[in-house]
């Protein structure tokens, strides 16, 4: 009988000294995959740029967002938070950062994408800076996991510019 518990035991202690290893594992390896996403954003067209009446610009564009998030998918991802920004420099900022586009990808076979759109959230400059000015897009993205910590990055391209007169 002894025999018994004494065997019982020492077979739940494996087990659970097994369970809490391979927990462990998987934690190491959603940290190991080292996620490489591409993407390729074209401004297809400027469809108006204007000064509003208070002052400050504003343009319109359309965008071509190619994307592979793939990669940022692991066993452990919930959902990815993707968003698009313009990154320029003003004198009175150094970084402005205005978003234009954002969406939630849900699963690994919806993170490959290529997505023609006008700025879903307004460009506006706080101020009229606009005209002529170089930017950067910025694709951003943000791992939820389902446990564990929150992991973002982002792919800066560089080398966009808007006209020099208001159209
Ligand atoms: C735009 O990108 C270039 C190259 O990566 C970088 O040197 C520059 O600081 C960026 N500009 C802004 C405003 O973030």
């Amino acid at each position: 009988m002894h025999s018994f518990w004494y065997r019982a035991n020492a077979l739940l202690t494996f087990a659970v000294t097994i369970l809490a290893l391979m927990c462990a594992m998987a934690s190491i390896t959603d940290h190991l995959n080292v996620p490489q996403p591409q993407a390729d954003v074209q401004v297809s067209n400027i469809n108006w740029f204007r000064k509003q009446p208070n002052g400050n610009d504003e343009v319109s564009l359309t965008l071509t967002i190619s994307a592979d998030l793939q990669s940022t998918f692991t066993w452990n991802t919930k959902q990815v938070f993707v968003f698009l920004a313009a990154e320029y420099e003003t004198p009175k900022n150094s970084l402005n950062q205005v978003s234009l586009w954002d969406g939630i990808i849900p699963s690994k076979d919806q993170a490959k994408f290529s997505i023609q759109t006008t700025n879903k959230y307004r460009f506006i400059d706080q101020g009229s800076n606009l005209r002529g000015k170089e930017f950067n897009l910025t694709l951003h993205w943000h791992v939820m996991p389902k446990t564990g910590r929150m992991f973002a990055d982002k792919i800066v391209m560089p080398g966009f510019g808007l006209p020099q007169e208001y159209r």
